[in-house]
């Protein structure tokens, strides 16, 4: 799609945000799955849940613009997977596993929360606030979302890795 102003600049966030969500679906249930901490695992499936009703979110702002979310890509995130993929490949210590999906699922938030800071102004700017409010919607959930990884990682994880690491050495 060419983008040429403002309006589609808007659909062009729009369509990038859409790409993004709809792999980040599939990586949350893997990144859940891969999960050791209980807490961590819980936090990945309540976020993969909140995910599938952020596309419902987009597929309603297609609408309203009379847009269609084909073609909606975000080699970003698909960047961003590829990294944790390769990470869950390593076979690492369970407890730094949970500390390095925490890294790669925090890279991914911080994303979301730039990317649709930036949408939710644009639809401001163009006098669309009630499709600015339903972002700002999703943006409060990616801010909360990434909130919890921290307080996850910081509160028992990032610990447990570390003795885990410390015990590897020992042995
Ligand atoms: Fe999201
Ligand atoms: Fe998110």
């Amino acid at each position: 799609m060419k983008v040429k102003d403002l309006e589609s600049l808007f659909v062009h966030e729009v369509k990038d945000l859409y790409g993004a969500e709809k792999q980040l679906v599939k990586a949350l249930a893997k990144m859940a799955k891969a999960s050791t901490d209980d807490d961590l695992r819980k936090a990945f499936e309540d976020h993969c849940i909140e995910t599938e009703k952020q596309v419902q979110r987009l597929d309603r702002i297609f609408q309203e613009l009379g847009e269609s979310s084909r073609g909606a890509k975000c080699p970003a995130i698909e960047g961003m997977i590829q990294e944790a993929n390769e990470l869950l490949g390593e076979h690492m210590e369970p407890h730094v596993l949970d500390t390095a999906l925490i890294c790669a699922a925090q890279r991914v938030e911080h994303y979301e929360i730039a990317a649709y800071g930036c949408t939710r102004a644009l639809a401001q700017q163009l006098g669309k606030d009630d499709l600015a409010e339903e972002l700002q919607r999703t943006l409060d959930e990616e801010k909360k979302a990434n909130e919890k990884l921290s307080q996850i990682a910081l509160s028992h994880v990032n610990q447990e890795a570390m003795a885990a690491s410390q015990g590897g050495r020992n042995e």
